[in-house]
């Protein structure tokens, strides 16, 4: 993978090859919270276009709120995100799925009406959905492998099914930043593992993405980037350089342990670390 970073927080940047444009997204000074009680605090960070990142933190350790911070939906108290250079909503640029939806599962929509709701912000002055649209809607359900279940009412779809057509309805806005806030939690293997090619394949083609994952070793072995989040930012930079222990028991303040076999990492609880406890 191509993708370039400049990490402002954390692990030195990867400076080989300087991004030509703006980063995708820059986030400067960032702090915010919820009633006067703050979780993020002096976030700064910037992720070149095109980047695949997997976006890593104990629970609680303000995960969802960067997302919603960067899609508009969570303002900044202090400091600002900048979208393609851009400060302001971001818009059709930037497609979020959250980690969950919050959905009236009788509401009777089928899958292929959801994924269509993707179209909404790139519907023109009409607002109606032309031939292209209904393209982009079936092939979005393609690359999930829903297409099946196009005309299903979304409340009688597993929760696994679900989640994909959430992630269709993103591809649908094609979107030039992707934010996924724990994929593929309650995703089958084979499945997670098609939905990892796909963010291979969109990385490919330029799309920043960056994905919320509780999968340490996935994260370590999928992800050209890794973000390490807790309050603030400990590491960002490649798998290599921020996935190590200093860092991920700062991030964690937890024992876990980072073990390499050969080219690949693997992180894992400290059965011992309990034990003494
Ligand atoms: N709407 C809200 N109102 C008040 N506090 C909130 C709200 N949303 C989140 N919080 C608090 O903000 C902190 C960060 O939450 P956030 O959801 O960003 O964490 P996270 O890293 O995504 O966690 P997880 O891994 O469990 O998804 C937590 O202490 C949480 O209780
Ligand atoms: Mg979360």
């Amino acid at each position: 993978m191509t993708a370039q970073v400049e990490a402002v927080n954390g692990v030195s940047p990867n400076g080989s090859n300087a991004p030509s444009g703006p980063p995708a997204i820059r986030v400067e000074d960032l702090s915010t919270g919820y009633h006067e009680e703050p979780v993020l605090q002096h976030v700064d960070l910037s992720v070149a276009a095109g980047s695949l990142v997997g976006l890593i933190g104990p629970n609680g350790s303000g995960k969802s709120t960067l997302f919603k911070t960067m899609t508009g939906l969570h303002e900044p108290w202090t400091g600002r995100v900048l979208i393609n250079g851009k400060p302001g909503k971001p818009g059709a640029d930037v497609a979020y799925v959250p980690q969950t939806e919050t959905v009236d599962w009788s509401f009777p929509v089928t899958a292929g009406q959801v994924v269509m709701m993707g179209r909404y912000p790139r519907l023109g002055l009409i607002r109606w959905p032309r031939k292209r649209d209904h393209e982009i809607v079936d092939r979005s359900l393609e690359k999930v492998g829903m297409s099946g279940f196009k005309d299903r009412q979304i409340g009688q779809l597993s929760g696994g099914q679900r989640q994909r057509v959430f992630l269709a309805r993103a591809l649908a806005q094609e979107p030039s930043i992707l934010l996924l806030d724990e994929p593929v939690s309650g995703v089958d293997a084979t499945t997670q593992h098609q939905i990892f090619e796909l963010l291979d394949q969109l990385c490919e083609e330029g799309v920043t993405t960056i994905v919320a994952s509780h999968d340490l070793s996935c994260v370590a072995q999928r992800f050209d980037q890794v973000l390490l989040l807790n309050r603030t930012v400990h590491g960002y930079g490649p798998p290599d350089e921020v996935l190590t222990q200093d860092l991920l028991n700062k991030t964690f303040q937890s024992h876990l342990l980072l073990l390499r076999l050969g080219t690949r990492t693997f992180v894992v609880e400290d059965p011992d670390h309990f034990q003494h406890d």
